[in-house]
């Protein structure tokens, strides 16, 4: 694969992604299309803009110009989406539009001009497992129990991309990924967030008792499966991304405390989320088996203490947000 066009290039993952390609594999050359969003900042990835690495400001629900790009690529990997859980439970519109008419628009021309896509997912799609009393985890035959509008859109993204397999022959794959942490994450987000109310001198916000669960991934872990369900994956497959990082929130909190010297006891407990899921887990046999993936980045509190310097480091790339967003918050009384 020569040509690769990398939708949502200019958020979070996507900036790891293309980050990660461009320094591991030479030869290939990259079109992001990015609308540009609040979530997207073109500054990302702007020392490898040039011969390798095109930026296209653009709408993925935008039919002529998804066909043209679609048609001049080797292989579509789509990440741009509204990811948001909170925002799509205020206003759940253009996650209906992004996340589900815009990868119709994708899929329907890459099925027209027969172009490899893989379609980037999340466990969210699967809803939640209990708390206590079972070590259940997610695997590629979980039943689909959205909760959120945004879960919501993303299962019914996953369910046009199977049907599209199975009737027009899309060369496809789906990947659903538990929830990444590293450089780049929008401050929206609960781990940066965190760093971020600390460095600002806000208190932390935990929603509710803290107990939730999450699966954490280290991002370039995330990047490398994508990579090798690219090129080494089955057409048509799913397969399930994670690094057996469950934690509470209350848990990764008082960690992201003790790393920056604050009180364990130094945050506010804030309204929770409506229809908050409770537990995520990922059972990643099947990538690990199939394709030899595994995770590199085990220490999930060198990871964490990696991420809060990042954003000891970049204070320019978040702070003119910051006041935003926690308004937003605040307006929430979250
Ligand atoms: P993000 O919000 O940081 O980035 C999304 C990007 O998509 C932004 O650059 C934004 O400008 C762009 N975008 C939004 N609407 C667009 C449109 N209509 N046309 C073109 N571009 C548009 O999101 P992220 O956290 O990097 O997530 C990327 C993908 O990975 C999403 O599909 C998400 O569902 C999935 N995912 C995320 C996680 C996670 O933990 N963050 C885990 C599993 C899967
Ligand atoms: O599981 C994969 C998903 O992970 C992705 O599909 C989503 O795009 C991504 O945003 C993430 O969803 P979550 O809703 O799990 O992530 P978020 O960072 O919003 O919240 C993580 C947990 O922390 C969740 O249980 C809610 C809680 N939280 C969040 C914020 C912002 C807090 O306690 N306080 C906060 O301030």
């Amino acid at each position: 694969m020569k040509n690769l066009l990398v939708t949502g290039g200019a958020g979070f993952i996507g900036t790891n992604f293309v980050r990660y390609v461009y320094k591991n594999h030479s030869k290939v050359q990259i079109t992001l299309l990015d609308k540009l969003t609040y979530a997207g900042n073109q500054t990302n990835l702007v020392d490898l803009l040039g011969e390798r690495v095109q930026l296209i400001s653009g709408d993925i629900c935008d039919g002529p110009l998804v066909e043209k790009l679609v048609s001049q690529t080797d292989a579509v990997i789509h990440f741009a989406a509204e990811s948001h859980n909170d925002n799509s439970l205020i206003d759940p519109w253009p996650f209906i539009r992004t996340n589900i008419v815009g990868t119709y628009t994708l899929i329907q021309a890459a099925s027209k001009y027969h172009k490899r896509f893989h379609h980037v997912s999340t466990d969210e799609v699967y809803g939640d497992l209990p708390l206590s009393g079972s070590n259940e985890k997610f695997t590629p035959t979980s039943p689909y129990q959205p909760s959120s509008p945004y879960s919501a859109s993303k299962a019914s993204s996953d369910m046009l991309v199977r049907a599209w397999i199975r009737s027009f022959g899309l060369q496809a794959t789906i990947s659903n990924c538990s929830n990444n942490y590293g450089p780049y994450q929008h401050i929206e987000k609960f781990i940066p967030r965190q760093i971020t109310n600390i460095l600002s001198g806000r208190r932390p916000k935990l929603y509710g008792s803290g107990s939730n669960i999450r699966d954490w991934i280290h991002v370039n872990d995330h990047s490398a499966a994508i990579w090798d369900i690219l090129t080494k994956g089955k057409i048509g497959e799913t397969y399930l991304i994670g690094a057996n990082g469950e934690m509470s929130n209350k848990a990764v909190l008082e960690m992201i405390l003790k790393l920056m010297k604050q009180p364990q006891n130094a945050y506010d407990i804030v309204k929770d989320r409506p229809g908050h899921d409770l537990r995520y887990a990922i059972d990643a046999s099947k990538i690990r088996d199939e394709l030899g993936w595994q995770p590199l980045y085990t220490d999930f509190q060198s990871g964490l203490q990696k991420t809060i310097n990042w954003y000891v480091d970049h204070q320019d790339w978040w702070q003119m947000d910051k006041n935003k967003i926690e308004m937003t918050y605040a307006r929430n009384n979250q």
